[in-house]
């Protein structure tokens, strides 16, 4: 059952996910229903353990739903249709993560950390944009101008996110809007300025080429003012759902 006019980004028919780790089985995920179009920007709140970083991982590919599940719809196509490699392509070209953690390469200046974010790319949509003048300008974006040649270890906490932020977001000059943003706590080790900048950033992004951003934070005045709707789970439900703009 492919949906209506098809401009859903995601669509969950039923979609659980317990984890199995020795004896203890952990239901993160019941049966979650539910539709996000393309171009929206959908803030999921929860307490701690409520499901959401794993829900953040389904819709990008890192972890699987459990098999009895319903229908996982990603870009118009279930998942399990998708064959090896359009799910890495999936991954490599439609998705980008913010991560709780930084994830970035210790070995690679914060300007290479932004660059090899863009070089994974696809080929043909890399060619008609300058990687390293974007890269700098994204790190220039999140107040990281005078860090450019810094390592990872010679960062802040909140600068090492900021660059995790410009490399998510850099990255989405060379895509289309065919593609989402998952954002973890993305403002989490900044002050309120800073994050409220790089939330702009990311408004402006999914204006300017219409990206649709799933973003989880225990902030709700964050959520109030970024979300085009709010999602809450709790102990893996569904629990409710608010219509706040469009
Ligand atoms: N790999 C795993 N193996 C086993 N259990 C897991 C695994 N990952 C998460 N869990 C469990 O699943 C539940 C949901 O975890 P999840 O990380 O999605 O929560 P969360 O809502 O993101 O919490 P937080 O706000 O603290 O980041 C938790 O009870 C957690 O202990
Ligand atoms: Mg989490």
């Amino acid at each position: 059952m492919i949906s209506e006019k098809n401009t859903n980004a995601v669509e969950l028919h039923n979609i659980s996910k317990t984890y199995i780790s020795g004896e203890v089985e952990v239901e993160a995920l019941i049966n979650l229903n539910l539709k996000i179009k393309m171009g929206e920007r959908v803030v999921v709140l929860g307490p701690s353990g409520s499901g959401k970083t794993t829900f953040l991982n389904l819709l990008g590919g890192i972890t699987p739903p459990d098999e009895d599940g319903d229908q996982l719809i990603i870009f118009r196509k279930n998942i399990k249709d998708y064959t090896q490699k359009q799910f890495s392509d999936y991954r490599r070209d439609k998705v980008g993560f913010i991560f709780q953690f930084f994830n970035l390469f210790p070995s690679l200046t914060a300007l290479d950390n932004v660059i090899i974010g863009i070089n994974i790319l696809n080929k043909k949509r890399k060619e008609k944009l300058d990687i390293y003048k974007i890269a700098k300008e994204y790190l220039k974006k999140v107040g990281l101008g005078n860090r450019l040649y810094h390592y990872p270890s010679q960062l802040s906490g909140g600068e090492q996110q900021r660059v995790a932020i410009a490399r998510a977001l850099a990255k989405i000059q060379f895509v289309g809007k065919e593609f989402i943003l998952l954002c973890d706590e993305p403002t989490g080790n900044l002050d309120t300025d800073t994050g409220e900048r790089i939330l702009n950033l990311m408004m402006e992004l999914n204006k300017e080429i219409g990206i649709t951003i799933i973003l989880v934070t225990h902030n709700l005045s964050i959520a109030q003012m970024f979300a085009t709707r709010i999602i809450r789970i709790k102990n893996g439900l569904l629990d409710k759902i608010s219509q706040v703009k469009n």
